[in-house]
C-alpha cells in the first residue's frame, strides 16, 4: 500500500528504534517485510560503525526500489548526547531515508535533513513537546502514549491524536502497546498514518535480545511491566521479573519523580541489556516468530479486522 510520504508498504509499520535490541537483522528483515526499519545510532559504539552499519544497509536493500527500501537512525538530539555532530553528518552523508529524533526537536536538524529528501520524525509524550516539533519543521510526530515500551508517556492515544490534530496537519504515529494487526487497523481508524511498534518485535528471532528477555515477553501481562523513572533517569516501562531477577524488588519503583528512588545495583548488573524494558502490549504476545511469519500474520490480522468492520 502507498503510505504518507509516497512509500510503499506491506503494511503502515515503522518497527521503533530500541537500544540494544535493533540490530542489523531485524531493520533489514523490517524493510524486507515491507515495513520501515530502524534503529537508534547508539546501538553502534562509534560513528564510524555507524558508517559501516549504514553501508551494510543500503547494500542488503539496493534491490528494492526507493520507496519499499525505508530505513531510518534515531538521533537522541541532547547534549548529553556527544556523538550527535557527528552521527548527523553520518547520516546526512548516507542521505538515511528517515531521521528519527528524540528528546530535542531542533530545526538545524531538520533542515539537514530535508535538505537532501529525508524525512524526520519526533517523538513526543505531550502537547507542549508536540507543538515544539511541529515549531521546528519536521514533517512528522510520534505519539508515544501510555503503555508504550522504553521512556513512555501517560496519555491514552486517542485523547493524545485528537489533541494534536488541533495544531499539526502532518503524518502521526502511534506508539504504544501496539502488537497485532487489529492494533495497527485501530491506529488508523483513529487518524494515524503509521504504527510505531517496538516490544511486539523484541519477540522475534531476528532481535538482537537474550532468549530469557524473548521468553519473559511471551510469559508475561500487563501486570508485570513497572512504569518507573528509577531505571533511567525517565520515567519507562520495565519487566518487572527482570528487575527481580537482578535482585530489585519492584514493589516501590512505580513511580516517575525523577531520582526518587535509587537504585543500588550490583556491578555485573546493567540497565537496558540485563534490565529489560518492554511495554503492556506484552499482553498480546505469546510466541517469538521469525519477521516473516509475523509479517503475515499481521496482515492477515489486519485485513481481518478491516472486514469486521465493512460489515458494520
Ligand atoms: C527495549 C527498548 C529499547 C528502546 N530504545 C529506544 C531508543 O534507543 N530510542 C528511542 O527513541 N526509543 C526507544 N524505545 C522506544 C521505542 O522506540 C518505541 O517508542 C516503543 O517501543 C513503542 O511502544 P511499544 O514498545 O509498546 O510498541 C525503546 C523501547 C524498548 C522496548
Amino acid at each position: 500500500m502507498e503510505t504518507a510520504f509516497g512509500w510503499k508498504l506491506s503494511l503502515p509499520i515503522i518497527t521503533a528504534p530500541m537500544f540494544i535490541v535493533s540490530g542489523g537483522d531485524l531493520v533489514i528483515e523490517a524493510v524486507r517485510s515491507g515495513f520501515v526499519g530502524t534503529f537508534p545510532s547508539l546501538n553502534l559504539r562509534t560513528t564510524d560503525e555507524l558508517r559501516r552499519r549504514l553501508d551494510e544497509i543500503r547494500e542488503a536493500l539496493a534491490d528494492r526500489p526507493p520507496e519499499s527500501a525505508v530505513y531510518g537512525v534515531n538521533l537522541v538530539a541532547h547534549h548529553s548526547n556527544p556523538r550527535l555532530k557527528a552521527d548527523l553528518e553520518a547520516v546526512v552523508a548516507a542521505k538515511v531515508p528517515l531521521v528519527i529524533t528524540s528528546l530535542g526537536a531542533v530545526p538545524e536538524i531538520a533542515q539537514a535533513v530535508q535538505g537532501y529528501g529525508g524525512r524526520i520524525l519526533h517523538d513526543v509524550i505531550n502537547r507542549r513537546h508536540a507543538e515544539k516539533a511541529a515549531e521546528a519543521g519536521v514533517d512528522g510526530l510520534i505519539l508515544v502514549s501510555a503503555g508504550a515500551g522504553g521512556h513512555a508517556g501517560i496519555l491514552n492515544p486517542f485523547a493524545f491524536i485528537a489533541e494534536v490534530r488541533r495544531f499539526f496537519a502532518g503524518p502521526l504515529v502511534m506508539a504504544g502497546a501496539l502488537s497485532t494487526g487489529a492494533d495497527i487497523a485501530a491506529a488508523l481508524a483513529a487518524g494515524a498514518d503509521f504504527a510505531y511498534m517496538g516490544t511486539r518485535f523484541i519477540a522475534t528471532r531476528e532481535a538482537n535480545a537474550k532468549e530469557g528477555y524473548r521468553e519473559m515477553l511471551v510469559a508475561s501481562g500487563t501486570d508485570d511491566i513497572v512504569y518507573t523513572s528509577a531505571v533511567s533517569g525517565v520515567a519507562g516501562n520495565f519487566l518487572a521479573p527482570s528487575l527481580r531477577q537482578a535482585g530489585i524488588d519492584p514493589g516501590g519503583l512505580a513511580r516517575t519523580d525523577r531520582d526518587a528512588v535509587k537504585l543500588e545495583l550490583d556491578p555485573n548488573t546493567r540497565k537496558w541489556r540485563d534490565l529489560w524494558s518492554a511495554g503492556q502490549g506484552v499482553a498480546a504476545i505469546t510466541d517469538s516468530p521469525s519477521m516473516a511469519e509475523l509479517a503475515e500474520r499481521l496482515k492477515s490480522e489486519f485485513n481481518a479486522a478491516r472486514q469486521r468492520l465493512s460489515v458494520l
